[in-house]
């Protein structure tokens, strides 16, 4: 059913907009049946036999993301944003050719290390963000899907997503965009050409740092997208109905919560771009990114909440300063209402390529004033106040 032609906002803040029919209640329900009656004749009142193939709260959370990732897209709700993720690559066949972005969620990476290869799939990766490095990997006709991750962590790297889509599809393979970050309030990959869309819900669309889960859209409900339905179904990655009904409750304040972050990100980045105590600020709005010009064009009303401080005097300093701040809270995980602080390297471990001197930032919704004030007597420590 086509859902209402109102502004993504509005249906996010509304939740789609349907009161219960039941109660009239506006908030939405949440079902956690785990099982459906069956009619004397066998049949199913509404079709569902068991939640962990359907669930109708997580069938709302559902529609509305579909609804703010646009173009008609289907969607699934899994229990993480690897859940997610593994889903989209466990749909593959073995021998298949898989192309991914070079920098990217590491969690990802290391997936593809331990288990992609026993599962038969064979593995590369490029640097997404040169479509020449792309067009050099890819084989025509064996290379089934590309992988990219935009702004990609924790480098915010930024890749054409116009430019792969055209390059994957003349090679007959699909284009699967992680879109945690940008989220579908910054980036709607479909409006690119993207095949698949796959979220970490955990991360803005939730919001609140208290549901994993994650999510598949797909352009089109073709085999693949019944395959990756099938994998959910079968090996039980199913969101509970709890997390669904937390997820969709976060989602109403999504639009509010991501302009909020990016707006103070881009002030955070500007403030400390060439700050004497750093040797770069990574983050997509600032027109010295080399991302910028293709995220101003592929990302609409701001550059997100997410950027890392590169320390010139190495990875002490990044030690230094995650010790001494006070507003951001020293974390993992993003795209919460609290800012965090997180020293990568030593989160992903001895085999990651992150740079030790680096510090990667989640803004949130706190005021601008204090989170610089913060950063600013934090990185004093290290050369005297500006
Ligand atoms: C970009 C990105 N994709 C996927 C994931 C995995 O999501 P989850 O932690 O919900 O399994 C994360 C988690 O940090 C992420 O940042």
């Amino acid at each position: 059913m086509p859902e209402r032609s109102w502004s993504a906002e509005t249906l996010a803040a509304q939740a789609l907009g349907d009161a219960d029919p039941l109660s009239g209640g506006l908030a939405p329900v949440i079902n956690p049946s785990t099982n459906y009656e069956q009619q004397p004749d066998g049949s199913y009142r509404q079709g569902r036999v068991y939640t962990r193939a359907d669930n109708p709260t997580s069938e709302q959370a559902e529609r509305l993301l579909a609804a703010l990732e646009g173009g008609g897209c289907a969607c699934a709700l899994f229990g993480s944003g690897m859940a997610a993720a593994t889903a989209v690559f466990q749909s593959l066949l073995p021998g298949d050719h898989v192309l991914v972005s070079r920098v990217l969620y590491w969690g990802v990476r290391k997936w593809l290390a331990e288990f992609a290869l026993t599962w038969g799939l064979d593995v590369e990766f490029t640097d997404t963000c040169d479509p020449e490095a792309v067009a050099a990997a890819i084989r025509p006709g064996r290379t089934r899907l590309l992988w990219v991750e935009t702004p990609a962590n924790p480098m915010w790297e930024i890749t054409d997503l116009t430019a792969l889509c055209e390059l994957g599809h003349a090679a007959g393979a699909r284009v699967a965009v992680d879109n945690t970050v940008a989220t579908p309030v910054l980036t709607r990959p479909f409006e690119f050409g993207a095949d698949l869309v796959v979220h970490s819900a955990t991360k803005y669309l939730n919001g609140h740092g208290d549901v994993l889960a994650g999510a598949v859209l797909a352009a089109r409900r073709d085999p693949f997208w019944e395959r990756i339905r099938s994998w959910r179904r079968n090996a039980g990655a199913m969101l509970g109905p709890f997390e669904a009904w937390l997820l969709l409750r976060g989602m109403r304040t999504l639009f509010l919560r991501v302009h909020r972050g990016s707006e103070t990100a881009l002030a955070i980045a500007t403030r400390f771009d060439g700050h004497p105590a750093l040797s770069a600020v990574l983050y997509p709005g600032l027109p010295s990114h080399p991302g910028h010009q293709i995220a101003a064009r592929q990302m609409h009303g701001g550059f997100g909440g997410m950027l890392s401080f590169r320390l010139a005097e190495g990875a002490g300093a990044a030690r230094a300063v995650l010790g001494a701040v006070r507003v951001f809270r020293r974390a993992t995980s993003l795209g919460g209402v609290e800012s965090l602080i997180e020293h990568r390297r030593d989160a992903e471990g001895p085999s990651s390529p992150v740079p030790d001197d680096l510090l990667r930032l989640s803004v949130g919704i706190e005021p601008a004033a204090d989170l610089i004030a913060d950063l600013d007597a934090a990185l004093s420590l290290l050369v005297g106040p500006r």
